[in-house]
């Protein structure tokens, strides 16, 4: 049976069936665009009337639109257009039996939809003690020719509902929208941070006269190390970035220690060592979790397993984890890697320190990480590497 054959009034229990047929669907739709249509499929068959709209303001354009009336797409009107820019104005409804005959009547979207209009009733949606928009019933059908005043209770009944189902849908979409915006942000600017981080590294890597990203490969190195050693991804993250700043200490030592080609005195190294406290308290004061761990990698990379490292002589566990992580890279890479003061180290002579540093220089776990998967850490000094692939430079031999 279509809908329009069931053509007799609603009586009260039916009404009440209605609503509660509709309200969980109502519940569970969050988006406007399907509440408008609910809505108007509610109002629709409770008030016995051909179309049914809910028209809402729309503040930025300055006019009323509804995304789905029905048998038609979305409509926008100008906010003082016909009865439901009467309704808007004033706060009050509407109940017209021959739209023809009232001066308030917009033919314009007769004429332009081919549809004629006949009885026609408004409701304003208030809520808040602000009017949102307008519900429209138009052409009565059934029994009746005219929308009656019991008609116009009902709409009034369904569209205090419909303005607060809608008011909480836009309040929860502009809540979502502003969520998003703030995620967005939020990354750019934890990706700002991280680049900021990142030049830091490279200019203590410029001051240390350091070549062919070092910086870089210590960070890969830490962070697979702290994989191995089964760190979250967090904190695998924290400690790539980090260790981008395990030597920053050096932009405070002078040009006459950091280049001197030839050995250094005990003064010199003396002061080539404090690069490890200045790098600490330049780090130290900061709040956030990255800059922390920076501080402390910058202030105890140096420092041993066996208690025989500077500046403080940590021993053990008492050394930082990140520090005692990024100590292994360091040495790997500087190992590795050529100085102005002597050759990259060949391989197995590389792998035999490292072991031979097992419980004195490094935590024997982490050397265990290191041997274990040795091929994976050592292609990064190889040339068809991982390392390499991965776009990290191999050191300048
Ligand atoms: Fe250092
Ligand atoms: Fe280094």
């Amino acid at each position: 049976m279509s809908y329009q054959e069931n053509a007799t009034d609603l009586g009260d229990g039916e009404v009440a069936a209605l609503l509660f047929e509709y309200m969980p669907k109502i519940a569970a739709e969050h988006k406007t665009d399907s509440l408008l249509m609910l809505m108007a499929d509610l109002g629709r068959q409770i008030v016995r009337a051909d179309r049914c709209s809910l028209w809402l303001i729309d503040e930025e354009r300055n006019e009323l639109w509804t995304k789905v009336a029905h048998g038609v797409s979305e409509l926008r009107i100008p906010l003082s257009a016909g009865f439901v820019g009467y309704s808007l104005k004033t706060g009050k409804p509407v109940l017209v039996e021959d739209a023809y005959r009232d001066s308030r009547f917009d033919r314009r979207s007769d004429i332009k939809s081919g549809y004629h209009t006949t009885s026609v009733m408004t409701m304003p949606l208030e809520s808040d003690d602000r009017v949102m928009g307008v519900f429209q019933a138009i052409n009565k059908i059934g029994d009746n020719v005219f929308f009656s005043k019991k008609d116009l209770e009902r709409l009034k009944l369904i569209s205090v509902y419909s303005a607060k189902t809608i008011e909480s849908a836009i309040r929860a979409q502009k809540l979502e929208s502003y969520a998003k915006q703030l995620e967005r942000k939020a990354e750019e600017l934890e990706s700002a941070h991280m680049e900021l981080i990142r030049i830091l590294g490279e200019v203590s890597e410029f001051r240390s006269q350091e070549v062919g990203d070092h910086i870089h490969r210590v960070s890969e190195i830490s962070r697979m190390i702290a994989r191995y050693y089964g760190l979250s991804a967090e904190q695998q993250k924290l400690i790539y970035y980090a260790s981008l700043l395990h030597d920053l200490g050096k932009v405070g030592i002078p040009d006459t220690v950091l280049k001197k080609g030839g050995r250094l005195t005990d003064s010199e190294y003396a002061q080539m060592k404090s690069h490890s406290i200045i790098g600490r308290t330049l780090l130290r004061d900061s709040k956030t979790d990255l800059l922390c761990m920076a501080a402390d990698i910058a202030g105890a990379h140096h420092e041993r397993w066996d208690g025989l490292g500077y500046p403080d002589k940590l021993k053990g566990e008492n050394i930082p984890l990140a520090a005692r992580i990024c100590a292994v890279a360091d040495v790997l890479d500087a190992l590795s890697s050529p100085r102005c003061y002597k050759p990259a180290w060949a391989e197995k002579l590389v792998k035999d320190e490292i072991l031979k540093s097992r419980g004195t220089h490094f935590q024997p776990e982490l050397v265990d990480i290191l041997i274990d998967h040795w091929d994976e850490f050592y292609s990064c000094y190889r040339p068809d590497g991982e390392f390499i692939k991965k776009g990290l430079l191999p050191p300048v031999k």
